[in-house]
């Protein structure tokens, strides 16, 4: 039994939209049972983080904000603190530990366990640790979304592939795929209610099904959700260059609702890299699924993943990376730094550039990126294209934000009237991450 006691909750999210996606199962299962959620830690009676460990700045980002709850705690006694998501999976009893304000660490496969293991908080008085992976399903439909217009949808949990830099699969266990049937009956819920664009998630979208004993391929769930009236955009991430095959693009080339946006994780350019990476292609292999998407799906949006720094890469390869990246024209490319993290293969592998160069790389890259999405924005100038209103701009209260079908984000100025509504808009400015545009059409 929870303890009426502590009905207010607040969460907060850290790392990637898999989290995302699961603070907010995590949010339905309380608000089901009488919690109301607050956007005020201050006011909370139980206080959620969701974590990632990822990279290392993650993790310490985690870190610092943690420490910050203990005077909090320390005035108000009831409080109760519950840590959960992939560091607490990694971390465990370690975070008890290191921080004896908190409460309760529940691991990646135990969030929807969170009513019981309050209680048992509750019950022992004292801190509890609770990390078995178990099979980590969700088969809770998350009706506390951030956008009631947008849903993820996941498809699969978990990871195989052991890439050498990532903790993901140790964090997130062996790769499993929902049964199809749950997910088609999930997305007709969801259409049912008004949503107009799903996100399929899983973190090698690509090989959905191989785990299952009738072996669904990923094209033919995605034929199966493209029948599903109501729902006007398809959307799924991530995949996996290794798995990425023709049917995706055939599935995508005749649909008119699976959204013409690919993102396709690239990390290097650089063949010797990518093979000390673990990621099973080429570059040749990349490349080539890049001129079929171009061939077959003109216009798609492609954007990717790339790190610098990994152990070994030498100036050589990193300049293949930049030929690479001039040659695919990704419309976005998030950049990251190489983070040893302890576990994985690469943990052991030596760093041979320094921070100086690692960091003159980075900026290298970003710099490349910025100019060839500007050079891909700039050629949207003067077209119009379908948005999806998100909401005011956080930057500009004046100015609305929202998406193409292809991913890009739009902002134009227009009423709150257009929030979570489908309108067109006329592009009539070009940035390197965003366009700027003006509503000439209300549906
Ligand atoms: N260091 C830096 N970046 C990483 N990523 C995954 N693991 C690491 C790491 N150890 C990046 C990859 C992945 C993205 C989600 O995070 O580029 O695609
Ligand atoms: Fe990590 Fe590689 Fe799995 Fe992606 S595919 S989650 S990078 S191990």
């Amino acid at each position: 039994m929870i303890n009426k006691g502590y009905k207010t909750f607040y969460i907060k999210t850290f790392g990637c939209q898999m989290n995302l996606h699961d603070s907010e199962k995590i949010s339905t299962i309380l608000s089901l049972s009488g919690f109301t959620r607050t956007n005020r830690p201050s006011h909370a009676d139980l206080i959620i983080y969701n974590t990632c460990c990822v990279r290392e700045n993650a993790e310490n980002k985690f870190y610092g904000q943690v420490q910050t709850l203990k005077m909090l705690k320390e005035s108000r006694p009831g409080l109760k603190i519950a840590i959960g998501g992939c560091l607490a999976q990694s971390e465990g009893e370690r975070i008890l530990s290191k921080f004896d304000h908190v409460d309760l660490v529940f691991g990646t496969g135990n969030y929807m366990d969170i009513l019981s293991l309050l209680s048992e908080v509750e019950h022992l008085g004292q801190g509890l640790a609770k990390t078995d992976v178990s099979s980590a399903q969700s088969d809770v439909l998350a009706t506390d979304r951030e956008n009631q217009k947008k849903s993820w949808v996941t498809i699969s949990t978990g990871c195989n592939n052991f890439c050498t830099y990532c903790i993901v699969p140790y964090v997130r266990g062996p790769e499993i795929s929902r049964p199809m049937d749950e997910i088609i009956s999930e997305v007709k819920r969801l259409a049912e209610e008004g949503v107009l664009e799903i996100t399929l998630l899983g973190q090698n979208v690509n090989s959905y099904g191989s785990d299952l004993y009738d072996g669904p391929r990923f094209h033919e769930l995605l034929e199966r959700l493209d029948v599903i009236s109501g729902i006007r955009r398809i959307r799924f991430t991530t995949s996996h260059p290794k798995d990425f095959d023709d049917h995706i693009i055939k599935a995508m080339s005749g649909s008119k609702k699976i959204c013409k946006h690919i993102h396709l994780p690239l990390q290097s350019g650089s063949d010797r890299i990518l093979m000390m990476m673990g990621r099973r292609y080429l570059r040749g292999d990349y490349l080539k699924i890049i001129e079929s998407i171009n061939s077959n799906l003109p216009g798609c949006n492609i954007t990717t993943d790339i790190m610098v720094g990994f152990p070994g890469e030498g100036e050589d390869d990193f300049l293949e990376t930049l030929e690479l990246v001039e040659r695919a024209r990704f419309g976005n490319a998030f950049t990251f730094i190489y983070s040893p993290r302890k576990g994985t293969k690469a943990f052991d592998m030596e760093v041979n550039s320094t921070d100086e160069v690692v960091l003159d790389r980075f900026n290298r890259l970003l710099n490349l990126q910025n100019d060839m999405g500007l050079q891909l924005n700039e050629m949207m100038v003067g077209d119009s294209f379908e948005v999806l209103v998100d909401g005011f701009s956080k930057k500009d209260g004046a100015i609305l934000t929202g998406r193409t079908a292809c991913n890009r984000v739009v902002n134009f100025p227009g009423p709150s009237d257009l929030i979570n509504q489908f309108t067109r808009v006329k592009i009539e400015e070009a940035r390197s991450w965003s366009l700027k545009g003006r509503v000439i059409e209300t549906r």
